[in-house]
């Protein structure tokens, strides 16, 4: 009899889990975005977030909560309530080098989150001020041997995508670069677009625009082919760093124990999203990618992150070591 209720108790239980899932969602979903406004994971988390909450039928919201090169929200949201309502636009950065340089790093990429899905993929774009003085990549390699001291790059913190990538390249080019932090590539290419910083390897979201208009110059993106969104910009290996190539990538995670059929939810919002004209046109017009539907689910997503966490670690600790040697 005792057993009979317990079994009963579990599935009221387990079928009071799935209405709620059914429901989902009866209010707005935050989606965190880890670094400020203005930088390529805001850009991308507001193009998808105003499709997704028309898939959904409730608004996504998109929250900037910044600091530690985008660790200190995606932690948070590793702890939020696992209900579907908090969500953060992971990274490269958050997702995929964060462990290799933070020791203490209060979460795991791979175990404390229920993946969602990616969201897109961008090749790392070298940009510059617009009067720095070398012509083509070459020449950058060469001024940046002759004066690494007088040089500096912006990035959004350590562990970030292009805290990650300028590290990646000054080890490529076998210089040591003075590297200045702020809470997102935004700020940072504010101030490079006011002079002050001299360069920075970012994915190439958001810096289309100045490129074109002549506000900053692209020297080559990492990447074996060029931009559609840039066709005129070179790649590394047609420039001459053919070692350094970098496709960094944005997607969306919850906390871990989201029940799976919200994640099914908010899942199929983002595959309608990416399947949407004029998001994929937003996108690919700033040199954004949209992944192809097979690598679209949460499953593809949990083991890219694994792969990518043992894929960077090494990566990232052999070109900071060469650069402190
Ligand atoms: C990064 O460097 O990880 C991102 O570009 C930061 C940002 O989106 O601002």
């Amino acid at each position: 009899m005792k057993r009979l209720a317990a079994l009963l108790a579990g599935v009221l239980v387990s079928s009071a889990g799935a209405v709620h899932a059914q429901g989902f969602p009866t209010h707005p979903i935050t989606m965190v975005v880890p670094f400020a406004a203005g930088g390529p994971t805001d850009a991308i988390a507001r193009i998808v977030a105003e499709h997704m909450s028309k898939a959904l039928g409730q608004q996504v919201l998109v929250q900037n909560e910044l600091g530690a090169g985008g660790t200190t929200a995606t932690a948070r949201v590793a702890q939020a309530k696992p209900d579907g309502y908090t969500i953060v636009m992971g990274q490269m950065g958050t997702h995929g080098t964060a462990p290799a340089v933070y020791p203490k790093l209060r979460y795991n990429p791979v175990t404390d989150f229920a993946p969602i899905g990616m969201a897109t993929l961008a090749p790392v774009l070298i940009v510059a001020r617009k009067d720095l003085p070398p012509k083509d990549l070459k020449e950058l390699v060469a001024y940046a041997r002759a004066n690494a001291a007088k040089l500096n790059e912006g990035h959004a913190g350590v562990g970030s995508i292009s805290y990650t990538s300028c590290t990646l390249f000054n080890a490529a080019m076998g210089v040591k670069i003075t590297q200045v932090a702020y809470r997102g590539t935004g700020p940072a290419l504010n101030d490079m677009l006011a002079g002050q910083i001299d360069l920075m390897c970012d994915q190439v979201v958001t810096y289309v625009e100045q490129v074109k208009g002549g506000a900053i110059k692209a020297y080559a993106i990492a990447s074996n082919e060029r931009s559609p969104a840039l066709p005129n910009v070179p790649t590394t290996k047609e420039a001459g760093l053919p070692n350094f190539q970098v496709t960094a990538w944005s997607a969306l995670f919850a906390p871990k124990g989201t029940p799976p059929a919200i994640i099914a939810k908010l899942n199929g919002a983002l595959d309608k999203a990416l399947d949407d004209e004029n998001v994929r046109k937003r996108l690919t017009e700033q040199g954004g990618i949209v992944p192809p539907k097979a690598d679209r689910t949460p499953a593809w997503l949990q083991a890219f992150v694994k792969n990518e966490v043992e894929r960077l670690t090494p990566l990232l600790k052999a070109a900071l070591a060469a650069q402190n040697k």
